[in-house]
């Protein structure tokens, strides 16, 4: 049984996070997912928009996962990895070279990420969609005032 461990927040579940998980569930048998807490985020200084409880909810309906557990600092890597029995630690390529230490223990490796789509990039559209309501309503606000002041 051949199982790979990968960390992250997979936050607002999107595309990139479906390909890299399908990818690296066939590197091996299993995959394991160390899941970034909330209170771990605010060490990282992330916010993220779904609670732990959520996302994990999220990630063990995803088909490539066989189980997630709480990442709740850096330091916990090689105890995981040794508990979990794992024999391949991986993560996107964002992260090339950070957990090279890892590699007395575990192949270390990094795969591409899938361009053009991040949890950052969604958060930054809908707040830009937002934005451009608030604008449309408040141009039409001042139509009707001037309309009103009209009569
Ligand atoms: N990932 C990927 N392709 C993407 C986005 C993420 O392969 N387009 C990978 C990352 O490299 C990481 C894992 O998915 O190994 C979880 O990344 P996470 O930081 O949770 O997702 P991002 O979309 O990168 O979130 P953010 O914008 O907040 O950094």
């Amino acid at each position: 049984m051949k199982r790979v461990i990968t960390y992250g927040t997979f936050d607002l579940f999107h595309s990139g996070h479906v390909k890299l998980l399908a990818r690296l569930r066939f590197l091996g048998d299993e995959l394991i997912v160390g899941l970034s807490s909330d209170e771990f985020n605010h060490i990282k200084g992330k916010k993220s928009i779904y609670t732990y409880e959520q996302r994990k909810e999220i990630l063990e309906a995803c088909r490539y996962v066989d189980k997630v557990f709480p990442e709740r600092c850096w330091e916990q890597k090689k105890e995981d990895i040794i508990r979990e029995g794992a024999h391949v630690f991986a993560m996107g390529d964002d992260w090339t070279g950070e957990f090279d230490y890892l590699n007395e223990i575990a192949d270390v490796i990094y795969l591409p990420r899938t361009p053009s789509i991040s949890t950052t990039d969604i958060k930054t559209f809908i707040a830009m969609e937002h934005q451009d309501r608030k604008q449309q309503a408040l141009n039409t606000l001042r139509k009707l005032e001037k309309m009103i002041s009209s009569i």
